[in-house]
């Protein structure tokens, strides 16, 4: 594989289980010997100047655990410690995270989206230039979800340059600027979300409600008219490109079809991720 990671942008690496995304991101964080090829990351090489590298980048790692009875202001001590340059206020970042009533507690009576927030508190105690996330939302609530989103895009807008990977496609979407899709340990695309989409989903689809007659053969016009899901009067017109949707609306108006709900349904990035991965379940 061969991907270049831009300053100041938030990047996903996005694949099926076993890809190779966690492996992928241990070789350039330097915690895993590649068989062949080079890394650099931040001009430095993660393994001949892996100390120099480990004071500039941060790192959440897909699974980790601390000691049971470790408090939250403790690790957070711990981890300052390991570093030599000036490192933030660690008061603000646990108020930022939202940990600042879990100060005292002990790691173990954390919920699972505090102890994922703890770990990004780890990851950016001595403000890293580049951070990386593995997994960084896997298990949690959809309000934990978008609090670490906002959390992360903050991180980037400060100049902090963010590498993750993700299964959900809506956080891929919604969070990175570009993304790579990563198979068998292979790169088969990269791009922006929505350049992946514009690219490999042209497809849209219209669904409407009308009981007027003769409808379907009059769409026939402009799109590719499927089934109605059991609703006679429900259909679903499939076409491509920018102006599908206006020629829908044109053809509705000009023939004066009756229409009692109309909506539009554009292709994601999960659409995307499926066509080029496939539907097969992995190990
Ligand atoms: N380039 C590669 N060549 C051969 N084996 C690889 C390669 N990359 C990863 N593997 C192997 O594939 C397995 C899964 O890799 P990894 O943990 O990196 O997947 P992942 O994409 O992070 O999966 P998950 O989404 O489940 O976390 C591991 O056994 C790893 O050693
Ligand atoms: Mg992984």
């Amino acid at each position: 594989m061969s991907l270049e990671v831009f300053e100041g942008e938030i990047f996903g690496l996005i694949g099926p289980n076993g890809a190779g995304k966690t492996t992928t991101m241990e070789c350039v964080e330097g915690n895993r010997v590649p068989d062949k090829g080079t890394i650099k990351v931040l001009g430095l090489d993660p393994r001949r100047d892996a100390h120099a590298l480990r004071q500039r980048i941060g790192v959440q790692h897909q699974e980790a655990q601390l000691q049971k009875r470790i408090k939250v202001w403790e690790a957070v001590d711990l981890w300052r410690s390991l570093y030599d340059r000036a490192v933030v206020d660690s008061d603000a970042l646990l108020a930022r995270l939202g940990l600042e009533p879990k100060r005292n507690a002990w790691f173990m009576t954390l919920s699972g989206g505090q102890k994922q927030r703890l770990f990004i508190a780890l990851a950016l105690i001595h403000e890293p230039e580049v951070v990386f996330l593995d997994e960084l939302t896997t298990g949690l609530d959809p309000q934990a979800r978008r609090a670490i989103w906002s959390l992360v895009t903050g991180i980037r807008d400060r100049g902090t340059t963010v590498f993750l990977t993700t299964h959900l496609m809506e956080e891929a979407e919604k969070l990175c600027d570009r993304v790579a899709i990563i198979e068998h340990g292979r790169i088969i695309e990269c791009g922006t979300p929505a350049e992946l989409v514009h690219k490999h989903c042209p497809e849209r689809a219209v669904v409407f409600t009308s009981d007027d007659a003769n409808v379907a053969q009059r769409m026939a016009r402009v799109g590719v008219v499927v089934g109605s899901n059991g609703n006679a009067s429900m259909y679903t017109i499939v076409g491509a490109g920018d102006d599908f949707v206006t020629d829908v609306i044109n053809l509705i108006a000009r023939e004066g079809i009756r229409v009692r709900g109309f909506r539009t349904e554009m292709p994601t990035l999960e659409d995307v991720f499926l066509k080029l991965t496939g539907h097969g379940i992995r190990d």
